[in-house]
């Protein structure tokens, strides 16, 4: 595992962009897995800088995202699909329907989950798959417990997920209560992982994945079974890693 800590915001950004951009420069077919929420959403911007100053063309890229609200329309504003098609696809050369987010509100959730795996056997292995980290060890939307799905399922979202995300709803109860996400083995059959995390209140879940035991009670605890994993860390998620 390799770990960098950042203390400018702007190297942190552009270290994870230049990961991302030489493998496209050497294979611009690749597979990208790409994720969600607050922490991502800088590298997004400067790929699409990047993009708009000729450095990459995401013309022929394939990407895969890890996890989706069920119940919303694809077009609600907090959809996962939505947030991609804002923050990143609409501002690049991407072709839409290379790009996937498993549908939140298939009829039938568990066929859904099915075909996203199915997808991913025949188009993949990902090369590089994004990740963030949960206050609670999440990847994807597994979360923490006894035991974990091996592949892309439906699951129900713990109370501490729902109140993280609340603050993009109007009330707590406009949050989710289940999600697709892909499962920890669909992930780390990803050819390389990079974690993002940034911020303090992301110290502890940062030490006890990369430091403490391998546990399904800290799922993101899982990657340090993957042979290569790449971490940024700003300087407050890497606090206790020193
Ligand atoms: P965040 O979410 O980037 O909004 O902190 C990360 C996650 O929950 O996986």
């Amino acid at each position: 595992m390799n770990i960098y800590t950042f203390r400018d915001e702007e190297q942190f950004v552009q270290t994870g962009a230049n990961l991302i951009t030489s493998l496209l420069h050497t294979n611009p077919r690749a597979t990208l897995g790409l994720a969600t929420g607050s922490t991502p959403v800088g590298l997004y911007a400067k790929l699409i800088e990047m993009h708009r100053q000729g450095l990459v063309s995401f013309a022929q890229t394939t990407t895969y995202n890890l996890d989706e609200y069920v119940g919303l329309p694809e077009n609600h504003p907090e959809s996962y699909r939505t947030f991609m098609n804002e923050k990143f696809f609409n501002h690049v050369d991407i072709q839409i329907e290379r790009t996937h987010v498993p549908n939140g509100n298939a009829a039938n959730p568990e066929e859904e989950c099915l075909n996203y795996d199915k997808m991913l056997e025949e188009f993949g292995p990902v090369d590089l798959q994004l990740l963030g980290i949960g206050h609670n060890g999440h990847i994807g939307f597994n979360e923490p417990g006894e035991s974990l799905s091996g592949g892309t399922h439906l699951v129900e979202l713990q109370e501490k997920t729902r109140n993280a995300n609340a603050r993009f709803f109007p009330t707590l109860a406009d949050v989710p209560t289940h999600a697709i996400t892909m499962g920890v083995a669909t992930i780390l059959k990803a050819r390389q992982i990079l974690l993002l995390v940034r911020g303090e209140d992301k110290a502890e879940i940062v030490h006890r994945a990369l430091k403490g035991p391998i546990t399904t009670e800290c799922p993101a605890s899982l990657l340090q079974c993957h042979p290569n994993v790449v971490v940024l860390l700003d300087q407050g998620a890497g606090r206790l890693l020193v």
